[in-house]
């Protein structure tokens, strides 16, 4: 793993979108993996910016998030569709059809992971942004999941919906469940970009960079044996490594 050591949490988003743009800029049809949650604001943002400033282009892009909740419409506020519209694809010249999350309303929803998967393993991810769990999660993907997981419905632990309680009005709305991509399927991706930020991370960033066993009760673990992964973290995030 690389390790690209930043200041804050604005450096770490400003080098998250350099290397976007540039392993964007190296293909012709980029595939795109996105995460969602506070860790990648600023690295949309930086997207977005650049992209009015002319520097990048999503024309030719095509793009799958990690995950969504089950339950919520893409109108609500709380969705990852929601997020995304407004965070990145309503801001950039991304086509509607080429833009992949999963739909959390489906009637059937092991069919929709199903056809997800599919849909991913046809596309390759050239690309894929990661934000860090608490527990060490990776998409929604919670201890004990296992590392062969496909993508596939979660029961989303009492950590994660406390965790993500803030963006609701009470904890109680935060559904308990969600669709996300497995971990055999993150691991397919090409490249994988890990961004780390904040005091709140240090505990997990020690953990997934010190001498602890690869394991599925931490599953960030596994990104070590990834061939292509490259973390940026902050100072603060890195705090408990250098103790
Ligand atoms: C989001 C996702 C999650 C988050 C993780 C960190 O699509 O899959 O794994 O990346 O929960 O969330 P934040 O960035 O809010 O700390």
């Amino acid at each position: 793993m690389e390790i690209i050591k930043v200041k804050d949490y604005e450096e770490m988003s400003e080098k998250a979108a350099n290397i976007v743009i540039e392993h964007m800029k190296s293909l012709k049809r980029p595939v795109i993996g996105f995460a969602t949650g506070s860790t990648p604001i600023g690295l949309y943002n930086c997207l977005v910016k650049k992209y009015q400033q002319k520097e990048v282009s999503f024309k030719h892009a095509t793009t799958f998030n990690l995950d969504e909740y089950v339950g919520l419409p893409k109108e609500n506020k709380n969705s990852y569709h929601y997020y995304m519209h407004e965070n990145l694809f309503q801001h950039v010249d991304i086509q509607p059809e080429n833009v992949h999350i999963p739909n959390g309303m489906a009637e059937d929803l092991e069919q929709e992971c199903m056809t997800y998967d599919r849909l991913i393993s046809k596309n390759k991810i050239d690309i894929q942004i990661l934000g860090l769990g608490l527990n060490g999660h990776i998409g929604f993907n919670e201890p004990g999941t296992s590392f062969k997981s496909r993508t596939h419905i979660v029961k989303l632990d009492q950590s994660t919906r406390k965790a993500n309680a803030r963006f609701f009005q009470s904890i109680d709305e935060v559904p308990t469940k969600a669709i996300t991509m497995g971990i055999e399927t993150i691991m397919e991706s090409k490249k994988i970009l890990l961004l780390v930020s904040g005091k709140k991370k240090a505990d997990a960033l020690a953990t997934l960079l010190g001498n602890s066993d690869i394991s599925e009760e931490f599953p960030a673990s596994i990104l070590r044996q990834h061939n292509d992964v490259t973390v940026i973290a902050d100072e603060e995030a890195l705090k408990k490594i250098n103790e």
